[in-house]
């Protein structure tokens, strides 16, 4: 570009190489040269000055159009994905090939899952998904755990160096009774008008186990959780067993012994007759005919209390299965490392 007055082309040149050593670019239009170019606009004459003045507007803009195709040059260098699950920059002949979609399936856990969902939505629950990462108070706190109470001990889990606002580790939930809180919470103005609580919560949880072949680190929970007026364990028990049975496709026994957690009261470890021997004994069940299956029990009056439910007028019911050990049980899976292993041989069979 060509600039009319010497002053103002002198400045543009010394701009110009200003920029290239510039780390901040948008700095240039900032530059202390300009003011120099002001204080001269103002000596000239009144029929000189808008002249100059365009002649310094058209230097700013030359300079802003350099700074945006320099950044522009760098938009279009090749982005990294991130998410793909090789090096992008290798050459494409010798990056692994990815099978098309038609030729993949289900992965066995989210066919079931949705399964035992739409058994449930038949009953009158609605779902909503845990979440992957949460805090000590949902985790723990709300669930009516102490502080530094041993019973925090049987979910030992994967924890975050980042702490919240408490000062409290991240964790990666153990269980989806993480989710409680927030649903008694999200849902607790619709007792008064006589709707009750009902909601499944499918969820990945993760803990710290030495790993078998009943035992990973990461599986899957579905929670429950129901809560109205007059709710007895009976309900509770009618209602896993009206799942269960529908899930199985055939009458089933069930029991239950008491047990603890620190959420309900009283609380119940919840077995039922093994779906493959009808109590006769068999590998399934370890020839004892019978197979615990999940958690349960009525939510503690500390728990309703804390999501603003009065436990003198209101009482509900939860529970938290795995839906491996079911998926195990229904297909003879002898291995609970075989869902996370992504292991082609494995997931073709389903
Ligand atoms: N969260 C428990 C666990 O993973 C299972 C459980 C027990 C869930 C009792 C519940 C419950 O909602 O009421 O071991």
């Amino acid at each position: 570009m060509n600039y009319e007055y010497p002053s103002i082309a002198q400045t543009a040149e010394m701009l110009k190489n200003k920029l290239l050593s510039l780390e901040n670019k948008a700095d240039i239009l900032k530059a202390i040269e300009f003011k120099a170019l002001y204080d001269e606009l103002k000596t000239l004459p009144n029929d000189e000055k808008s002249a100059f003045g365009a002649g310094v507007n058209a230097l700013r803009t030359e300079l802003a159009n350099l700074i945006s195709t320099e950044s522009l040059g760098e938009r279009d260098l090749a982005l990294i994905d991130v998410t793909a699950p090789f090096d992008v920059n290798v050459d494409p002949t010798k990056r692994p090939r990815l099978l098309p979609t038609s030729q993949g399936s289900v992965h066995p856990l989210m066919a079931e899952l949705d399964k035992v969902l739409e058994i449930f939505y038949k009953m009158g629950f609605n779902a909503v998904e845990s979440r992957e990462i949460d805090d000590d108070y949902h985790m723990f706190g709300s669930l009516n755990f102490p502080e530094n109470h041993p019973a925090r001990d049987d979910y030992d889990t994967f924890m975050t160096e980042q702490t919240d606002k408490s000062g409290k580790q991240f964790i990666a939930p153990a269980h989806t009774s993480s989710m409680q809180h927030r649903i008694l919470k999200e849902y607790a103005g619709q007792l008064e008008s006589g709707l009750p609580i009902a909601t499944v919560i499918p969820g990945r949880v993760f803990r710290n186990e030495d790993l078998d072949a009943r035992h990973e680190h990461t599986f899957y929970q579905v929670e429950g959780v129901y809560v109205g007026q007059g709710v007895t364990v009976g309900n509770l028990i009618a209602t896993l067993k009206t799942f269960l049975q529908s899930y199985y496709g055939k009458e089933l026994d069930v029991k239950t012994q008491p047990f603890y957690f620190p959420f309900t009261e009283p609380s119940f470890e919840f077995a039922l007759s093994c779906p493959f021997c009808d109590k006769q004994g068999c590998n399934v069940c370890s020839k004892s005919g019978w197979i615990e299956l999940l958690g349960c029990g009525l939510i503690h009056p500390n728990v309703l209390r804390e999501a603003g439910i009065d436990p003198m007028i209101y009482t509900g019911f939860a529970w938290g299965f795995g839906i491996d050990r079911l998926v195990m049980m229904k297909h003879g899976i002898e291995d609970i490392r075989h869902f996370e292993s992504a292991k082609l041989e494995f997931l073709r069979q389903f």
